[in-house]
């Protein structure tokens, strides 16, 4: 059976013995496997692993500087942070349909890397923060998809490394453990699940600056409030939304004519399924008074009442 002190040590071994004294090339997502992964390759074999963090502008705010922080500052590892904000936004312009934002965004996440790759060195190891259910499922995954799920970080499969998959035997709940064994701090061991194209299809229709920029903002407001209230471990997933659609109000004297932001919070076990949340109306309540007040050009909050099925959880 499965005990921490062991499979870290047997890992750190199994990863110097797989390596050598070659180069590995992690892809750091800010997410859990990946984080995990990075941190247990970095006690293996030090700098010889270097991390590549794309910024690819549809990040949460405060996202790509708290990976920095957690990866360099208190970890003192070799991450390359790419910013590829502009060239994200330039191929996401004009586009409205959520499975082309999807795609676009998984291939040029792909380009980026390649790219990235070859110019940052000579790598014979890929890092990979594959699961023992990612390997059980696509085994039996139906064919049946409503949303393609690109997931972006998903690499090209005919590139010249060879992988290191250190989790590979592990389950979500064990990834969690080795993180906070290895120092991870919570707020990336306990981070909810957040899609590979981000916050581009939070943002309905075409992606703009403006958009994001609300979205971003009144994700932040939402995701304080929440941890403040304590709620942020029974919550599944929690967001906003910004649909494409004004509606009139009044401010002072003034008609206004602004955005209307959607909260999404849902509980879930695996997402599959979701309920939403009952968070306490008082909570909503500041919620709902912040982001109007601290967002600029948003005058409406409307909270999502519908699970899954028949809504799913993210609105594109
Ligand atoms: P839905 O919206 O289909 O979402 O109920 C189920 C879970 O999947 C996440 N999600 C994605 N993850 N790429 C991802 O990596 C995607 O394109 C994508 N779309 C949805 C969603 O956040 C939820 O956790």
């Amino acid at each position: 059976e499965w005990s921490m002190e062991t499979f870290i040590d047997d890992t750190v071994r199994d990863i110097r013995a797989q390596v050598g004294d070659k180069k590995v090339l992690c892809a750091l997502s800010g997410g859990v496997d990946s984080s995990v992964v990075a941190i247990l390759i970095h006690k293996a074999i030090g700098d010889q692993l270097t991390c590549m963090f794309i910024d690819h502008g549809l990040l949460r705010k405060g996202e790509a500087e708290s990976v920095m922080d957690t990866f360099v500052g208190k970890f003192d590892m070799k991450v390359v942070k790419i910013d590829a904000r502009d060239r994200f936004l330039g191929k996401l312009a004009g586009v409205d349909d959520p499975e082309q934002k999807r795609k676009i965004i998984g291939n040029e996440f792909i380009r980026v890397f390649e790219e990235e790759s070859a110019r940052l060195g000579d790598f014979a190891f890929l890092a990979q923060g594959t699961l023992y259910t990612d390997i059980v499922e696509s085994g039996t995954a139906t064919a049946h998809t409503i949303k393609s799920h690109h997931n972006v970080g998903g690499l090209p499969e005919d590139m010249k490394f060879k992988l290191v998959e250190p989790l590979k035997a592990l389950f979500k709940d064990e990834v969690r453990k080795v993180g906070e064994e290895c120092g991870l701090p919570a707020a990336i061991v306990w981070r909810q699940p957040f899609p590979g194209p981000g916050l581009a299809i939070r943002v309905l229709g075409e992606v703009t600056e403006e958009k994001l920029h609300i979205v971003r903002e009144s994700d932040a407001i939402l995701r304080e409030e929440i941890a403040k209230a304590g709620l942020d471990r029974d919550i599944w997933q929690y967001f906003t939304a910004l649909p494409n659609m004004k509606s009139v109000g009044v401010m002072g004297d003034a008609r206004t004519y602004s955005y209307t932001v959607g909260i999404r919070a849902v509980t879930s076990i695996d997402g599959m399924t979701a309920d939403w949340a009952r968070i306490p109306w008082d909570v909503l309540e500041r919620i709902s008074n912040r982001i109007v007040n601290e967002v600029e050009n948003v005058n409406r909050i409307v909270y999502d009442v519908t699970s899954k099925p028949p809504a799913t959880i993210e609105w594109e």
